[in-house]
């Protein structure tokens, strides 16, 4: 059976890898794809949610939720200078055929998920705001997700917006911590993993490009200003934060190991706002909180090999 799977986007970058395997890989059935406020300008990535779904040739078959376009407290920070101004490399796509829906992203979740209680996972792999709105009204949702994957935080790594603080966590720590305490099944795939197995480098690339199929062609073009920047902060290659985190939803051998753990997120620190502050099991001893707390499994490593196989698969089906 394959997973049924909602996934929370801030479409631009390797959000769009996400959601092609979401699209096309068959052990997931993708139901609905929900935009919260990130990346780029938010109405720019609802276009992009909606273009990348007629790029997969599943045009009008995915509806796209529009949710909250700024965080519950924090100004909105843009990661355009990443991603490119258009969140897609500055390719300026044109837009695409069918149009988002009307109901707010935030119903669209509490009502999927009290129809199907125990049946669906969620990918979130944006700022926490769309989810943690919705289960600020309706607390119950957290005990009838399935699993809540989220890409965010970092665990042994400095983070990417600051040295404490990872880009998702950052713009929303609020949010991010309201989710952290509420009840859900979370695992958590943090930057650091990403940087650590989740990059690929230029001859990754090019066997990309040799595939020379029109999804091949929508990668490279959307992940060219990504690759730019990353080679000035000393990443050679593309990095696959939110693909990696879809992937092992399609193959959980692709994760290589989960670790309990009790996590928050800092949100007042004067140079820490944003940053996750994970305690695992292992140091239990030191503060009990860990075992007596375990909300999330933690992502210890990701199959390189076998990710590159798997997007490479699903970049050669159109
Ligand atoms: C995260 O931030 C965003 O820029 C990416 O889409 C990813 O979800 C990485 O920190
Ligand atoms: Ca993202």
């Amino acid at each position: 059976m394959p997973v049924r799977l909602i996934v929370d986007t801030d479409t631009a970058g390797d959000d769009v890898n996400s959601l092609l395997i979401a699209l096309l890989h068959p052990n997931i059935q993708l139901e609905a794809v929900t935009i919260s406020v990130g990346n780029v300008g938010f109405e720019q990535q609802i276009e992009n949610a909606l273009y990348t779904i007629e790029m997969a040739g599943r045009s009008g078959e995915v509806p796209v939720y529009p949710g909250c376009a700024v965080p519950l407290v924090n100004e909105w920070v843009a990661a355009d200078y990443v991603h490119g101004r258009d969140g897609m490399g500055d390719s300026f796509f044109p837009k695409a055929k069918q149009r988002p829906e009307d109901k707010h992203a935030v119903d669209a979740l509490i009502e999927r998920i009290n129809a199907a209680p125990g049946e669906l996972t969620i990918l979130a792999q944006a700022p926490l705001t769309n989810i943690a709105a919705a289960v600020i009204r309706d607390p119950s949702i957290a005990r009838k997700v399935k699993t809540l994957y989220i890409m965010g935080g970092t665990y042994f790594a400095p983070g990417n917006i600051t040295p404490a603080a990872e880009y998702n966590f950052y713009v929303d720590p609020e949010a991010a911590r309201i989710v952290f305490k509420a009840g859900f099944r979370i695992r958590l795939v943090d930057w650091g993993v990403c940087v650590r197995n989740g990059v690929l480098t230029d001859e990754d690339i090019e066997d990309i490009r040799r595939l020379d199929t029109e999804l091949a062609r929508f990668y490279l073009a959307v992940n060219r200003v990504v690759r730019s920047f990353n080679e000035t902060v000393g990443i050679h290659g593309i990095t696959h934060p939110d693909s990696i985190v879809a992937a092992m939803i399609a193959d959980p051998s692709i994760a290589t190991g989960w670790q309990p753990c009790h996590v928050d997120i800092e949100t007042r620190g004067e140079l820490t706002r944003g940053a996750s502050v994970i305690n695992p099991v292992a140091y239990a001893g030191v503060e009990q909180r860990a075992v007596d707390n375990v909300n999330a499994e933690v992502c210890l490593g990701v199959d390189t090999a076998r990710f590159k196989a798997l997007l490479l698969d699903i970049l050669s089906r159109r």
